[in-house]
């Protein structure tokens, strides 16, 4: 079996696109369109990043990697978008995986980049690799007869302007970048992201609208948006159309719950659904019957630490700390051993250390905790941590965790 660019082999790219296409469909029973080959869907591919796995003459493998800017504390991290991952099904578990992400591993590395970040199709299939849980998601449903706010603010001065969302960059860029300088998760975007998330034609809109965009604004700007469309559908003649979210995100709650209003009051729409809310949103606090909402945490994004030193230092603790710890991993022998983790909110420092280990932990357990969502207790309770000096547990936890949440708005 070899591994090669996804070029090589092919008359032209459009020919490579297809056969991801094939190999794709065959491991995940969903493929492309020849509509979408040609697409912005896969206008933030790279090239040189692209990978196929060959047995003899046959396409066995696909993946590939972004070249993502994921914000952490203190900062943001060139990452390895690990995405496209497909083996066809009669080449399963022989280890074409495996090999492919020794590959997407090594050119992240190659790269300078620290960290490589994936949404896995299955929860099983990636702790093996080193990756950890490093944002969760909110699946949330509110029924519009159980959706209204109490305690939320109002601001009379906000108004509601809707458009279709492929013309909402310049007005929505700024409000995203800043949600991408304030948590962590967050990766950065383009004008060709920005393509590929608003990219809606008729064939894939299974009987919904158009992905419309709603800003909040007043007289110095834009406050908020919404990314939705809306899916029309009568039940023994009543209305029970569904309302589905796609981005929301704001400056301040006045314009959140205005966008939130809009959406909870939507005529003919029974329900209102977002699979990828930010598990802090504050609708959860102003619902006025919380109980009759659905609200499901998820795993979302998965993060694995490359370069374990120059991903510490790239993000800044939430409190002072100082600790010895012992890493664990099993596919980069240079991550493993005792490092002296130390810092605070002015930034990390991480170094190999002869020093005895205050606590010892498996790479995945800094992966899940990088971002600031997880709980190092937590996980010393499920016997993922040996604390050996007492309170280094506890400092580590609180150097790691963010008072907000990270969040992944979309997935890759
Ligand atoms: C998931 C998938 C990519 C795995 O590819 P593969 O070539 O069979 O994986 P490998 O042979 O390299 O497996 C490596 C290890 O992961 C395990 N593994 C692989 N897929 C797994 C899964 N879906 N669930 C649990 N474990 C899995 C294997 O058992 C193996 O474990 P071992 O090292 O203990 O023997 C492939 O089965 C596939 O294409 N599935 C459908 C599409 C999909 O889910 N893609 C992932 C997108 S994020």
């Amino acid at each position: 079996m070899q591994i090669r660019n996804y070029l090589e082999g092919f008359a032209d790219r459009e020919a490579a696109l297809r056969k991801i296409a094939e190999v794709d469909e065959t491991a995940f029973g969903e493929g492309f369109t020849e509509e979408e080959l040609r697409s912005p869907i896969f206008g933030v591919l790279d090239d040189d990043r692209t990978f196929l796995a060959w047995d003899a003459d046959q396409v066995v493998g696909v993946s590939a990697n972004f070249s993502l800017d994921v914000s952490v504390p203190g900062g943001s991290v060139p990452t390895a978008g690990v995405s496209f991952v497909g083996v066809r099904p009669t080449h399963r578990r022989r280890g074409v995986m495996t090999a492919m992400l020794d590959i997407l591993h090594a050119d992240g590395l190659s790269r300078n980049e620290p960290i490589a970040a994936l949404w896995a199709a299955d929860a099983a299939i990636y702790p093996r690799f080193g990756y950890g849980r490093a944002t969760r998601r909110l699946f949330t449903e509110i029924r519009r007869a159980h959706g209204a706010l109490t305690n939320a603010p109002e601001d009379g001065s906000i108004r509601l302007r809707m458009m279709n969302s492929s013309d909402d960059y310049s007005l929505t860029h700024p409000i995203y970048s800043a949600v991408h300088a304030s948590r962590g998760g967050v990766p950065a975007v383009d004008n060709r992201w920005h393509e590929r998330q608003t990219w809606d034609p008729p064939s894939s809109r299974e009987g919904a609208s158009s992905l419309y965009t709603v800003v909040a604004e007043d007289d110095n700007g834009v406050r908020g948006f919404m990314r939705y469309n809306v899916k029309p559908e009568w039940t023994d003649s009543h209305d029970n159309g569904t309302f589905t979210i796609y981005r929301l995100m704001s400056r301040d709650p006045a314009a959140h719950a205005a966008l939130w209003r809009y959406a909870l009051t939507f005529d003919l729409m029974a329900k209102v659904k977002w699979f990828n809310a930010p598990i802090d949103d504050p609708v959860q606090l102003w619902l006025e019957y919380p109980r009759h909402a659905t609200r499901q945490f998820e795993d979302a994004l998965y993060v694995r630490l490359l370069d374990l030193p120059s991903a510490i230092t790239a993000r800044t603790f939430s409190t002072e700390c100082d600790v010895v710890v012992h890493v664990t991993d099993s596919r980069f022998p240079e991550n493993a051993g005792r490092w002296r983790i130390a810092g605070g909110p002015h930034g990390a420092t991480c170094r190999q250390t002869k020093d005895p280990a205050d606590l010892a932990l498996d790479i995945r357990v800094l992966g899940a905790a990088y971002l600031g969502d997880a709980s190092l207790s937590e996980f010393a309770k499920a016997g993922w941590i040996e604390e050996n000096r007492p309170g280094t547990l506890g400092a580590l936890d609180s150097a790691l965790r963010t008072d907000t949440p990270p969040y992944c708005p979309f997935v890759f």
